[in-house]
């Protein structure tokens, strides 16, 4: 069966960390990167860090096959170089569907005013490229040589892993409120973001989701522009220790503090049956590196148990550190009651 990883507020949730956690735990047959280059997720493992744009964050579990399916878009340049440097060529496929950038979508977007200046775009040519590929002029995986290789039927192959029996992680990227039909128009990305978006992008249907996890950050990042309901500022955020900086363009992220009201539309619209949340451990002190749920501070448990009581859907994963391994994991309690 699939399970779903979508980030629930504006992107940089945390989706990296969860989905490298969830591989290393769970060892799925295969991983799938949604999305695009203008996404970075972050994996940290045995003191090293991944910043991956491309490559699936499961990678870290290594017999897991990392799939870039249909609807993602590649840019070729650095897919080869996270090749190289998580060591991982010879279990990369690709859908011959996929989009491919180039340097001139990113080019068309330097010079597009509106992305520039107002939405706040990386500017990595991924729009571009998308709404090539809607007129139909965009050149696909299979239209490369050097990509031959990689070639897979990946809604096939998805389709044959779940008949035996297998699990599929499908990791998705930015957020909820970053998608092109359901976040707030014109501050958004070029695709759809919530979990029903996702699952278009590999190519199956919906009947075969298990897990469906939102992932939140305690705390509400966002780039670029747009509305940011309760956005505190950059000082303020850098002496609360909420200062983060973005994987792909090095900009500060925006910050507001968590809303449980928020939280709540987001796992009803994604119809998620679990929660996670990263970076308990920039909220409350003491959290950090616990790795069993009665070794939170009381303070963090009240928080967590609050958020299930209103959102009325189970916290399973509490993050508390970079590493992959920094987790509060609850989902043995879930099976057990
Ligand atoms: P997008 O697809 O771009 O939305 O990215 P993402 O959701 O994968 O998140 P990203 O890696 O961009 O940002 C999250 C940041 O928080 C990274 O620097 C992570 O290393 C860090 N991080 C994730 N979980 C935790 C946690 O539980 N504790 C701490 N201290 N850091 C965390
Ligand atoms: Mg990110």
């Amino acid at each position: 069966m699939i399970d779903i990883l979508v980030g629930g507020f504006y992107g940089d949730e945390g989706k990296g960390k969860v989905a490298s956690y969830l591989a290393l735990k769970d060892k799925p047959e295969m991983a799938v990167r949604t999305g695009s280059i203008n996404a970075g997720h972050t994996a940290v493992y045995k003191g090293r860090k991944y910043k991956l744009r491309s490559i699936p964050s499961g990678f870290l579990s290594p017999k897991t096959k990392l799939i870039i399916p249909p609807g993602a878009l590649i840019k070729r340049e650095i897919l080869f170089k996270e090749m190289e440097e998580t060591g991982t060529k010879e279990r990369i496929f690709i859908d011959g569907h996929a989009g491919v950038i180039t340097d001139a979508e990113a080019e068309e977007e330097r010079k597009n005013a509106l992305l520039s200046n107002e939405v706040g775009s990386t500017k990595q040519g991924v729009g571009a490229a998308e709404s090539k590929r809607i007129l139909r002029s965009l050149r696909l995986a299979k239209d490369y040589p050097e990509l031959a290789q990689f070639m897979m039927d990946v809604p096939a192959e998805v389709l044959k892993c779940i008949d035996n029996g297998g699990k599929v992680q499908v990791e998705g990227s930015q957020g909820h409120f970053l998608s092109l039909y359901h976040g707030e128009y014109p501050y958004v990305t070029s695709r759809n973001t919530t979990s029903s978006g996702i699952l278009s992008e590999v190519g199956v249907g919906p009947g075969y989701a298990k897990d469906i996890i939102v992932i939140f950050k305690s705390f509400i990042t966002r780039v670029g522009g747009g509305p940011l309901s309760g956005e505190i500022g950059q000082d303020e955020a850098k002496r609360l220790g909420m200062d983060e900086y973005g994987t792909v363009t090095g900009r500060q992220r925006r910050v507001a503090p968590f809303d449980v009201k928020l939280a709540k539309d987001v796992v009803r619209i994604n119809s998620a049956n679990q929660i996670a949340i990263t970076k308990a451990d920039t909220l409350f002190k003491g959290a950090g590196k616990v790795r069993q749920y009665q070794n939170l501070p009381k303070q963090a448990r009240d928080w967590i148990e609050d958020i299930e009581r209103n959102v009325g859907v189970p916290v399973t994963l509490i993050g508390t550190g970079e590493d992959a391994l920094d987790m509060v994991d609850r989902r043995s309690e879930l099976i057990e009651e």
